[in-house]
């Protein structure tokens, strides 16, 4: 999937309500002390504490390079210094920014999964957005069991043994953008909403849903050969998805 890279230098228009941006980083391109170093600087004090328990340096890379990207991208969109954006958590941990008067209302949400960090923004509108990278899930049936809906598993086991564990983590992706969207977590459950995969993505509530299914829209892109990324909006018409990819921009220069 070819993306246009960005360089953050200044401000740069904010999506429009019907609008999503996407940004995409390639974290291990980014291994460089100095790139790292200067992330690191626009991260705040409990970001950073968070940062310092990853035990590996792989994992503390991710994370650093996605949180660099969260703050550099949500201040050149509000034309103010990363380090004075500030977020709170709901109870189910799903962060949103805190605004200050006059800002406009920007929603994102981040994922990461080793070697690519993902963020969605929109006007408003909720978000949510999970990327995976290819891995072989060991128990296959078993997950299934737990989290897929009677249709999600009957058309997992139709397919050839090879393709299954790929199109397991397709749903799976589409399934933690709508919580992570709704931003209740896994206390949504799993199997009782579903998707068939296809040109056209629609979430199927089972019985019981408060949900409206029209109300959602879905996509799904495979940003390189061993990821794949799912996109869940509530915005009713279709909105237009923009896909950049990111990379650490120290103010007046390249990191
Ligand atoms: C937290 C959760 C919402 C997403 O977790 P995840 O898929 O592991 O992680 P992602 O990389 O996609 O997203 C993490 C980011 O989502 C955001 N987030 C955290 N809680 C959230 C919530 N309730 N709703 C929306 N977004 C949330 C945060 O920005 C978080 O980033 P941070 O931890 O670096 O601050 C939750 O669904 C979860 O724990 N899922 C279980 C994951 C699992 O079992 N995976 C097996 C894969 S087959």
């Amino acid at each position: 999937m070819a993306a246009a890279v960005s360089a953050i230098t200044e401000r740069i228009p904010p999506p429009a309500h019907g609008e999503a941006h996407v940004w995409l980083a390639w974290t291990e391109r980014f291994a460089a002390t100095e790139i790292l170093d200067y992330c690191r600087t626009l991260l705040a004090q409990d970001e950073l504490e968070k940062w310092r328990r990853f035990h590996f340096e792989r994992d503390r890379q991710l994370y650093l390079v996605a949180h660099a990207m969260v703050r550099q991208v949500l201040a050149a969109y509000l034309a103010i210094a990363p380090e004075r954006l500030q977020f709170v958590a709901n109870r189910y941990g799903r962060p949103e920014l805190v605004r200050e008067p006059g800002m406009p209302d920007l929603r994102f949400n981040l994922s990461h999964a080793p070697g690519l960090a993902a963020l969605v923004v929109t006007r408003s509108a909720d978000c949510g957005i999970d990327v995976e990278a290819r891995r072989e899930l060991g128990d296959l049936a078993a997950m299934a069991g737990q989290v897929l809906t009677a249709a999600e598993r009957d058309y997992l086991w139709r397919l050839p043994d090879t393709e299954r564990n790929w199109a397991f983590l397709k749903l799976w992706t589409l399934k933690e953008a709508y919580i992570k969207a709704v931003g209740k977590g896994l206390s949504l459950a799993l199997h009782e909403f579903g998707f068939a995969l296809g040109a056209d993505i629609s979430i199927r509530f089972q019985t019981g849903s408060a949900d409206a299914a029209g109300e959602w829209q879905f996509a799904q892109r495979f940003p390189g050969p061993d990821h794949v990324l799912a996109l869940a909006l509530r915005s009713g018409d279709g909105p237009t998805c923009v896909y950049r990819e990111w990379a650490p921009q120290r103010r007046g220069g390249s990191a």
